[in-house]
């Protein structure tokens, strides 16, 4: 089968389809012919090097954490999905291959049938973390959240998840972007320099999904405690947590969670574009934009 893998750091072009045996599903898990995965900004950053002293990896790095598709392997132990069903999932944090054919998921919902197999294909990561931080800050109905980098594949779902719990939600965009956070029930301002001057006093908690912005987080929630960022390794130097699958225990409920919006038409996954599997290279540069609006994903 096919997979998305890089043998080095390097541009774009580094990373290439390959040619590899197809995996299997072991106890507790499933595999699925792949209908769409998402492309990580994780991966992209990992790829390019920028990461390499802080996520060491080893070659050749097979790409993709999220994937949907239809389930054509059971492993052992595993109830509740047979062969056929079309579920969204995650492949665990280590083993990563979801760019691929076939992937084998440790994590999955059923996939909602108002989701296309595009947004499906890019859902579980984003998912995951937005119920990961949003728990870690037990935000809750009336509190006021705002989201650092909102329109991205990961902010764009945190915002719907914090406005599904109640949350009154302020989220930061370009200006083009201001009426896509609107329909995402987020109120748009812009990000840098004087944030805390256009974000009104009394929000409860930060979701920083874009980093560079620490010190202006922490004063407009008046607390480092109460900002959570997964994108700035800066974190400690301001008394901020950095969430990650490395730091804090997975999320895995979330996907239900997700299924269930999904299910009830409160939750989209925006997607920025979809490119064949063998165009993984162009999808990177997309993403090294840093201005994609939702999730980059690969159809096969
Ligand atoms: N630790 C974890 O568990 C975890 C999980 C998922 C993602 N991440 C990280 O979180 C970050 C975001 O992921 P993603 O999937 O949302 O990436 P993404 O889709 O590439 O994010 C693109 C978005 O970032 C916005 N943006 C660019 N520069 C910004 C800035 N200076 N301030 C605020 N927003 C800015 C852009 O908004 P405009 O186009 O409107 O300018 C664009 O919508 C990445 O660094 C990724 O590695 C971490």
């Amino acid at each position: 089968m096919r997979t998305v893998q890089f043998t080095a750091y390097g541009p774009p072009s580094v990373v290439h389809v390959a040619e590899v045996p197809e995996p299997h599903a072991g106890p507790g898990e499933i595999r699925v012919a792949v209908r769409a995965s998402g492309v990580a900004a994780g991966e992209i950053a990992i790829r390019s090097g920028r990461l390499r002293d802080l996520v060491p990896v080893a070659f050749p790095f097979r790409t993709g954490f999220d994937a949907a598709g239809v389930v054509d392997e059971v492993g052992d132990g595993v109830t509740g999905v047979r062969a056929g069903d079309a579920v969204f999932g995650a492949a665990g944090f280590t083993r990563r291959g979801a760019n691929a054919d076939h992937a084998v998921l440790t994590a999955w919902a059923a996939k909602p049938a108002a989701w296309s197999w595009e947004e499906a294909g890019g859902a579980a990561g984003a998912a995951e973390t937005a119920t990961r931080v949003l728990d870690r800050l037990a935000v809750a109905a009336g509190q006021t959240v705002l989201v650092n980098g909102a329109a991205g594949g990961t902010g764009a779902v945190v915002v719907q998840f914090a406005v599904a719990r109640g949350a009154t939600v302020i989220g930061t965009a370009s200006g083009h972007n201001h009426g896509f956070l609107r329909s995402l029930g987020a109120t748009p301002t812009t990000y840098g320099p004087g944030l805390p001057g256009r974000v009104p006093a009394g929000v409860d908690a930060v979701v920083d999904c874009a980093g560079g912005a620490l010190p202006d987080l922490v004063a407009i929630a008046g607390d480092p405690a109460r900002v959570v960022t997964i994108a700035d390794f800066a974190a400690r130097e301001h008394g901020v947590h950095l969430s990650s699958g490395a730091t804090d225990p997975l999320a895995w409920h979330g996907l239900a969670v997700a299924a269930a919006l999904a299910d009830e038409g409160r939750l989209r996954v925006p997607v920025a574009a979809a490119f064949p599997l063998d165009e993984v290279a162009a999808a990177h540069e997309l993403g090294e934009t840093r201005h994609a609006r939702g999730k980059i994903v690969l159809v096969p």
